[in-house]
This record gives structure tokens, sequence and C-alpha cells, in this order.
């Protein structure tokens, strides 16, 4: 049976960047006969444009029917002031929340050649590959009682031993077939649901006696993975505090332009898209970096259409992209010529023909 793809570009360089990573799905549709059904609409602000509302039914039905959906970026200074529920990002979390897409895998990874362009030193950087695990449809990001009113406003972050354990699997799993190491991040000096959540990581540790596990507080491993990131191999977090630590991660290596992402329910379904936001000040602009997304369909082809051959075929045509010295502006070193968004996929294309 043939798989089913949902495109959703979404705004600002969400667009540039999915029209790229469309553009190598097509080559590598046509050269490997690959029987993928794919589809395109509308998401975030260019939904809102269109039909007053973000994250339309149909688009919600269409995710639910699809084995993989790419998504670019939502958002834009345009729509910041809608009401909560008309903002593109509610698209994003409806999306997440609607097809349980619990588990948020996001790797970190230098490309050595590209050390130079991270903030951090080469010597702390180099051999950079981290995984972050983070919970995605809990926490504090949809518990409920949540208000916001004259005098107070308030959340609740909330989750039951399920939803960790759950997620704490993935985690434990992704260790396995890693370095066997996982640090479950939390906050247990101050919070019970991080004393929960640190119980039940004791619990399921006991399932994989050759991962090695450890526990840090939140702010100190913001702190470590500045410090001495190689000390990471798996990371596992709840929604909020994976939010902040994955950005961490991604600015670690260079350019957060070049980090994938992907999110999974428990059925293999999965939303695919690049750690980077819609960054209007550079949309329209055909300067964006597509790898990201580029990444995020590999990890589509490996994860959720069972096309794992070609996803590694993809994967080192990247690598192979970045070693032979094509750039794009934010990875470029001063003075290095640098490729449109808009050329990316056609070297990309290139190297895969080479086979
Ligand atoms: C992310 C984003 C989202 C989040 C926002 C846009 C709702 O920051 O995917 O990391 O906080 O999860
Ligand atoms: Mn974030």
């Amino acid at each position: 049976m043939s798989k089913k793809l949902l495109v959703l570009p979404g705004d600002g360089i969400g667009q540039e960047v999915t029209a790229s990573a469309v553009e190598v799905l097509n080559y590598l549709v046509d050269a490997n006969n690959l029987d993928i059904e794919i589809s395109y609409n509308d998401v975030g602000g260019a939904s809102y444009d269109k039909y007053g509302e973000p994250l339309t039914e149909e688009v919600l039905k269409e995710a639910k029917a699809s084995d993989a959906i790419l998504f670019g970026a939502v958002g834009g200074p345009k729509y910041d002031d809608l009401p909560w529920d008309k903002r593109p990002e509610n698209a994003l979390l409806g999306l997440r929340k609607e097809l349980q897409l619990f588990a948020n895998l996001r790797p970190s990874y230098l490309f050595n050649e590209l050390a130079s362009a991270s903030p951090i030193k080469d010597s702390i950087i180099q051999g950079l590959d981290i995984l972050i695990v983070r919970e995605l449809t809990g926490g504090i990001y949809f518990g409920e009682p949540r208000s916001i009113e004259s005098d107070k406003a308030f959340n609740t972050m909330v989750y039951n031993y399920d939803e960790i354990a759950r997620i704490l699997k993935v985690a434990f799993e992704a260790a396995s077939k890693r370095n066997k190491k996982l640090c479950s991040v939390d906050k247990a000096n101050v919070l019970e649901v991080s004393k929960f959540w640190r119980s039940i990581t004791n619990d399921i540790a006991k399932e994989y006696p050759d991962v090695e596990v450890s526990h840090q507080l939140v702010d100190n491993a913001a702190m470590q993975l500045v410090l001495d990131p190689n000390q990471f191999d798996v990371i596992v977090s709840s929604n909020l505090f994976g939010d902040i630590l994955s950005d961490i991660a991604a600015t670690l290596s260079g350019s957060i332009g070049m980090l994938p992402s992907a999110s999974l329910n428990a059925e293999g379904q999965g939303m695919y898209e690049p750690c980077h936001g819609s960054a209007p000040d550079i949309a329209g602009q055909d300067i964006a970096n597509p790898l990201a997304m580029i990444g995020s369909l590999s990890m589509a082809l490996n994860y959720s259409l069972d096309m794992q051959n070609i996803s590694s075929q993809l994967d080192s045509a990247i690598k192979n992209f970045v070693s032979r010295g094509y750039r794009t502006v934010d990875i470029a070193v001063k003075g290095e010529p640098t490729l449109k968004t808009s050329e990316v996929a056609k070297e990309i294309i290139k190297i895969l023909e080479e086979g």
C-alpha cells in the first residue's frame, strides 16, 4: 500500500525550506520508484489568512490519515496580536495533541567542518552527538486548569505515570541503540512532578541494565550542555524543560538551520520539522538553510515511511554536501561563497545522482 505524506509548509522560511525538501523528495520518488502519495495544505498563519483558523478540520483529518507530515514552520509578527487560539503556534500544538505525537526526537550533532560556526570552542564541541528526547503532549503545556485573569494567571504541570513511562521507554530504547547513556533532566529538588518522574526513571532503568542512567537538575543541565556537551548521549526531559534544553543543544552545533526533528506517536505516525522557526527576519530572501528540513525528510523516510535505505542515502548526501564545502549564509565563515536556499536541493540531487 502506498504511504501517505502530507506537506504543510506554513509560514515565513517554512515555505522556502519545504520547497527544497519537496524538490529532493520528488527526485527520490522518481529515481527509486517510491510509492508515496504526497499532498499539500496550509497551516499556521497561511491557514489563518485563508480560513480564519490556524489549523482547519480538513488538515487535521488529512494529518490523521497520513503516515508522515512534513511541517515547515509557523508564525510571524503579523499574527502576534491574535487571540491565543488563533495564533499560528496553536496549529503545532493542536497537531501534536490530536495525533498524540508524544515523543519528540531532537538530535544535535556537529558536522566537524562547521566547528568554527559554533559559538563554543572547538575543543569542547568536537564530536558532538546528542539526542534530546522531549515529552511533547503533556506537562505544563497542556495541563488543566489554566487561565489568565485580571489579577492572576496560572498553569498546571501534571504528568501521569503512563505518560512518563512511555517517553522514558522511547529514551531508553534510543540510548540502548546509541552509546548507552541516558541522562534524565528534572527539577526534583523543587517539583513533585519531577520527584515522580525521577522515581519512574529508576523503575524503568531496571528493564535496561545495559544503559547507564544519570539524573541532572535542569538548571545544572543547561550549564553542562554548554560546558561539556560531550558528557551526554541521550537526554530525556519533560515538555517545557525539553523545549529549553533543545534550543541550547541546537545552538551548539553552529546553526539551528542544520537540525531536523521528529515527533512520533505510538503507531509510528510522525510529524517532521526543522528545529528552527519561521524566521520572519529573513523570510522571502532565499537565504534560509534548508538542510534541517531536508534532514527532517530523511527522518520521515526512516521512522514513518519504512524507507531506511533511502534515508541513509539522503543522510550521506547531506554530509557530503557539507564536506564538499557548500554553505548557506548561516554556516559560511567570512568570505566563503554561499548558495541560495533554492540552489541547495539541486546540489543535494547531484550528489544523490552520483550514487
Ligand atoms: C518548539 C517551539 C514550540 C514549543 C512553540 C512554537 C509552541 O518552541 O517546537 O520547540 O514550545 O514547543
Ligand atoms: Mn522551542
